[in-house]
């Protein structure tokens, strides 16, 4: 048995990684470490929860003694970090947690990496999943290359750029074996709605306003969640240590332009007039400092390894929505608040 230590496997990403690995590979141990913020939520992990080469630690990766703990208690080889902060809008209202979370967080199970690895380094790896907003932001023309310069412009970003450097000098300085990837905005089922996707599926499904920031003109590049997560299993397998990955499928979309694709799929999904959920649109306030276009070049990734995303987006968003709306009870458990009870039923706990 191999030992992967898997953080943040409750929140949106993480719960697809761990359920592709505990499903994929009997032979690898999960030990799933995440703090339950409001972000977690177990019940993304229903599916696997009793599966025998699966562990769920509830605990906060910033608490040096409880990683010290589980690095010796489970003998971990390898570790798959993804749990942070990672809503902007709360990072504008809220830097400081930002900063705690993702770096010293991060600082915290690097040096924990390091100090149990370091009579050892081979076969260990430490893999720190980023964001392509480390890069700033983009005009219109051009995309993020795996050398791009850091230029971080939100609270969030600037947490995850600097704890992607706490990476690089830690192999750099102390050899630890390491991997960053820096992903495109990801959608898909179990993300929390309080980001742009999930967020307007359930207000069209309520009738509620679509707040849209600024005039809508803002460009991102989307990539559907499992194919992030099969990109992650293939540069934990495959990857070059010290290296660097871009994870995008070259799908850019104005904002505006994407809502009317929700709307237009809702519509249809919902029995309802052409053009109704199109009336919710609200332009609010823009959004502080909102950056202006991402876009990833994912060649790289293509070229060295072999992957490629799987889904068109027509395919994904279809996907999403329908997913959004058969899980009426994910939704609702979310919106009350009792996605909270989960762990203390499913875990006895207090
Ligand atoms: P998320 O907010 O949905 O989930 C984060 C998870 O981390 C939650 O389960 C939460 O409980 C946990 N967590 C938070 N603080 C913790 C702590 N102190 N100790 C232990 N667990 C803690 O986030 P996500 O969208 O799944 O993103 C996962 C990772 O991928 C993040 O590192 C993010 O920066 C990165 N990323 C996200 C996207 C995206 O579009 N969502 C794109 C690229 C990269
Ligand atoms: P979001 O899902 O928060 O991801 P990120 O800011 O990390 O890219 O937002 C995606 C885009 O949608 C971003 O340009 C901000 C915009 N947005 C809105 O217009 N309205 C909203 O209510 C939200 C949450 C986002």
């Amino acid at each position: 048995m191999k030992n992967i230590l898997i953080t943040g496997g409750a929140g949106f990403i993480g719960c697809h990684v761990v359920k592709l690995f505990v499903e994929k590979y009997p032979n690898y141990h999960i030990i799933n470490l995440d703090l339950l913020t409001y972000a977690g939520n177990l019940e993304n992990l229903s599916a696997i929860e009793h599966s025998e080469n699966y562990t769920f630690i509830k605990g906060d990766i910033c608490d040096r003694g409880l990683i010290k703990e589980i690095f010796k208690k489970y003998a971990i080889e390898a570790v798959i970090h993804l749990a942070a902060e990672s809503h902007v809008d709360r990072s504008i209202t809220n830097p400081f947690e930002f900063a705690n979370t993702n770096i010293m967080g991060t600082l915290t199970l690097l040096n924990q990496a390091k100090e149990s690895w370091k009579n050892n380094f081979e076969d260990k790896l430490f893999y720190h999943i980023s964001t392509d907003e480390v890069f700033g932001s983009l005009g219109d023309e051009g995309f993020f290359l795996e050398d791009t310069p850091y230029d971080p412009k939100s609270p969030y970003s600037a947490s995850k750029a600097s704890s992607d450097h706490f990476v690089r000098a830690y192999q750099n300085t102390y050899g630890l074996p390491a991997i960053i990837t820096n992903c495109s905005n990801n959608y898909g089922p179990n993300q929390f709605p309080e980001k742009l996707i999930p967020l307007f599926i359930n207000n069209i499904k309520n009738n509620k306003p679509l707040p849209v920031y600024g005039e809508g003109l803002n460009i991102r590049d989307w990539l559907f969640v499992e194919d992030h997560a099969r990109a992650i299993d293939v540069v934990f397998h495959k990857g070059t240590i010290g290296d660097t990955y871009n994870i995008g499928g070259f799908n850019e979309w104005k904002n505006i332009d994407l809502i009317k694709v929700i709307c237009k799929v809702m519509d249809t999904k919902l029995g309802r007039e052409e053009g109704t959920s199109e009336k919710l649109i609200t332009y609010v306030t823009d959004r502080a400092g909102h950056d202006m276009r991402y876009a990833i070049d994912s060649t790289k990734l293509k070229d060295n390894l072999g992957w490629e995303p799987s889904l068109q987006f027509e395919e994904g968003i279809e996907k999403t929505i329908s997913w959004y709306l058969d899980n009426e009870a994910w939704l609702h458990n979310i919106v009350t608040g009792d996605y909270k009870d989960y762990y203390k039923k499913q875990y006895a706990a207090d």
